[in-house]
């Protein structure tokens, strides 16, 4: 494949097909990696802009084909879905995207259809823009949960900052945050004391002072579990507080502990992701004790000051940055999320101290995986309850109950979204018999 439309359409497919995320399907595509800067950036601009616009584009091909396409035509599928995204949402011109999708569709003898659809899309685009534009691109196993249980407006708040680019969060180790002149350095803006937000773009490992391990990349909404960990142990020193981190890998939770000093054991169960974690402790010089394994099977005979549950999830929160799980239904895999958390949950109470702590979190906006959790377990653990969260640390999201917050994408606090994200810290009652 030599059309930069055609490897699109082609990596598309793949990520409706075969993979989760871009980086992945654009990782194995050999075609993507012979094209120069401009293209690829091109590619990336189509497909993130349809994968966002998914709902809407959906839409209109469902108005406009008489009978619902087939999965084997799953390419040329996705052939019309970066068309009429280029047509109705970018500003591109209309014949170079209708010559274009015909020639690539002659292989599969679908020229006349393509063409025929595509130049009904040009001809009526700003009626059909109009009719479009209000329809939310959530996907139903997310809306119904926001609908039922946030409301119509916040729906709508947050289909409307997934469709703007993301912002990129990066952590400043905190001895080194007034150490240099940041926001001039890295060409961005402090959103808190030691997060700095900046333009998305360009390699990671290329930005200033990467290579010197000062800084890390973590969101904003993601540090918030640790800093409400750091505010429980104020008192004690940190030396002295043993944490267990659960589902450790990539690292940003880890090293945020390890920066305040904790005593922690960063347990996780993906070896593939183990490796990133050690890369990243490497590279920022920070060192912890690493478990490789399931924690469903975890033994210790240390009791634990804290667990640190990072659960697996949906990644519902994410939809921003990663629009990706805007196109798949997840809602099977929710239901085998949802029992697992709840078994990670009641596996950590035999391994916390009395009056130790359980922090709960999730990237998550689905109330299953968050709110309902924990409702579930305190129902059946009465020896825990929730905590008050520290309200210097709860600015960002809705307090849903005492010890429980959570973070929505469209969250105006902070310009640009945020990731979306449950946490909950409850504790087991020391006197309790
Ligand atoms: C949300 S991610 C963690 C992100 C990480 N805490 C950070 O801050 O970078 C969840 C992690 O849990 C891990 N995980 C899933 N099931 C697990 C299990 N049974 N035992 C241990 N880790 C698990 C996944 O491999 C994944 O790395």
């Amino acid at each position: 494949m030599s059309n930069t439309r055609e490897i699109a359409t082609q990596i598309l497919t793949d990520i409706y097909s075969k993979f989760e995320f871009f980086e992945t399907a654009v990782g194995l595509n050999k075609d993507y990696h012979r094209l120069d800067s401009r293209d690829k950036a091109f590619i990336k601009l189509i497909i993130f802009n349809t994968l966002r616009r998914n709902g809407q584009i959906q839409r209109v091909i469902n108005n406009l084909v008489k009978k619902p396409l087939k999965r084997k035509d799953l390419f040329i599928h996705n052939l019309l879905r970066i068309s009429i995204c280029q047509i109705l949402f970018l500003d591109i011109k209309e014949y170079s995207i209708v010559n274009t999708a015909v020639e690539i569709s002659k292989v599969y003898k679908k020229e006349k259809f393509v063409n025929g659809l595509l130049r009904n899309v040009c001809r009526n685009k700003f009626d059909i823009r109009k009719s479009i534009i209000n329809e939310p691109n959530i996907p139903n196993w997310i809306r119904n949960d926001l609908l039922s249980f946030s409301g119509k407006k916040t729906l709508m708040n947050i289909a409307e900052t997934v469709l703007k680019e993301p912002f990129l969060d990066i952590k400043i180790k905190r001895d080194h945050c007034k150490k240099k002149d940041w926001v001039k350095i890295l060409k961005g803006k402090f959103i808190s004391h030691d997060v700095i937000r900046v333009k998305n773009e360009g390699p990671i490992e290329k930005k200033p002072y990467f290579n010197k391990g000062i800084w890390w990349i973590q969101s904003i909404s993601s540090t918030l579990p640790v800093r409400f960990i750091e505010s429980i142990f104020n008192e004690t020193k940190s030396s002295e507080v043993s944490i267990l981190d659960v589902g450790a890998a990539p690292g940003g939770k880890t090293f945020q502990l390890l920066e305040k000093g904790f005593k922690v054991t960063s347990l996780e169960i993906s070896d593939r992701r183990i490796r990133r974690l050690k890369e990243n402790l490497n590279r920022l010089n920070y060192n912890t004790k690493i478990i490789s394994g399931d924690f469903l099977s975890f033994r210790s005979n240390e009791l634990f000051d804290c667990i640190l549950l990072d659960a697996p999830c949906t990644a519902s929160g994410l939809i921003q940055k990663k629009p990706e799980i805007l196109i798949k239904d997840k809602s099977q895999s929710l239901k085998k999320l949802i029992q697992k958390q709840k078994k990670m949950l009641h596996k950590s109470v035999g391994l916390i101290k009395q009056g130790g702590y359980i922090l709960y979190c999730v990237c998550s906006i689905h109330s299953n995986e968050g709110i309902k959790i924990i409702e579930n377990f305190l129902k059946k653990n009465k020896n825990f309850e929730l905590i008050e969260l520290d309200k210097k640390i709860s600015t960002l999201g809705k307090t849903l109950k005492k010890g429980m917050l959570l973070i929505t994408p469209d969250d105006r606090k902070i310009q640009g979204g945020l990731d979306g994200f449950f946490i909950a810290v409850i504790r087991k009652i020391k006197s309790y018999d």
